[in-house]
């Protein structure tokens, strides 16, 4: 399986954003994460489609934008323009859920819904034929540095079964309090791409710290 690695800005040091991101491309990532909080769907307020454009002529790295703000509609194009590669949204924040993932593929990008850690999976039923990624939370959101909440761990088997069935790939990102010492096991439920906030911007040397991810995964 191919796994993917997604550093997550919302730790990284944001008076150097441009060098943050330039150093985890450099170190190894796959992917850059991009957390989009609105204080409104979560109780904490970040960054938005201006950010997502001044750094994207900066790295060569898919953009992974993770909207948590409601409503989310009139923003995916702004996104999408900016530069997004994947834009993933929460059931909660769409009055339309089938509606939204098409206007995301309309813009030209892949689409990703979120469930959060008390999202039942129900609601891929009728969503996931059309999606390229299913992200599950491992935390509430709304913060970096949060434990990752192993009650997880049997969901992410569960869409694990149902992506294979599907017998079309769909990427399986989990996000929240994912660590090099947690990440094989998380891989063994059935992940194939990591969310890492704090793990990896909270260390000294991120290329350190991705290739012991890395090294992990080899399961
Ligand atoms: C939480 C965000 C996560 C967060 C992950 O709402 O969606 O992406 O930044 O941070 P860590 O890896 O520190 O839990
Ligand atoms: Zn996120």
């Amino acid at each position: 399986m191919a796994f993917r690695i997604a550093p997550s800005i919302l730790s990284a040091d944001f008076a150097r954003l441009g060098e943050e991101v330039r150093a985890v491309e450099a170190a190894g990532a796959d992917l850059l994460h991009f957390d989009v909080m609105d204080n409104h769907y979560v109780p904490n307020l970040t960054v938005g489609p201006l950010v997502c454009a001044a750094l994207k002529p900066l790295v060569r790295l898919p953009i992974d934008v993770h909207l948590m703000v409601k409503p989310v509609d009139r923003i995916i194009p702004e996104f999408a323009k900016a530069g997004a590669a994947i834009i993933s949204f929460h059931p909660e924040a769409s009055e339309h859920v089938d509606r939204t993932i098409s206007l995301i593929k309309e813009q030209g990008c892949k689409a990703g819904l979120v469930l959060n850690p008390a999202t039942p999976l129900s609601c891929l039923d009728h969503t996931l034929d059309k999606l390229d990624l299913v992200l599950l939370m491992s935390v509430n959101p709304g913060f970096g540095g949060q434990q990752f909440m192993r009650a997880v761990l049997p969901k992410i088997a569960d869409v694990r079964k149902r992506i294979d069935r599907l017998g079309r790939e769909v990427w399986l990102e989990v996000d929240g309090g994912v660590k090099a010492d947690n990440i094989a096991e998380i891989a063994r439920a059935g992940a194939d791409t990591f969310v890492a906030g704090s793990a990896i911007f909270g260390a000294k040397d991120y290329a350190a710290t991705i290739r012991d991810m890395r090294a992990r995964l080899v399961i």
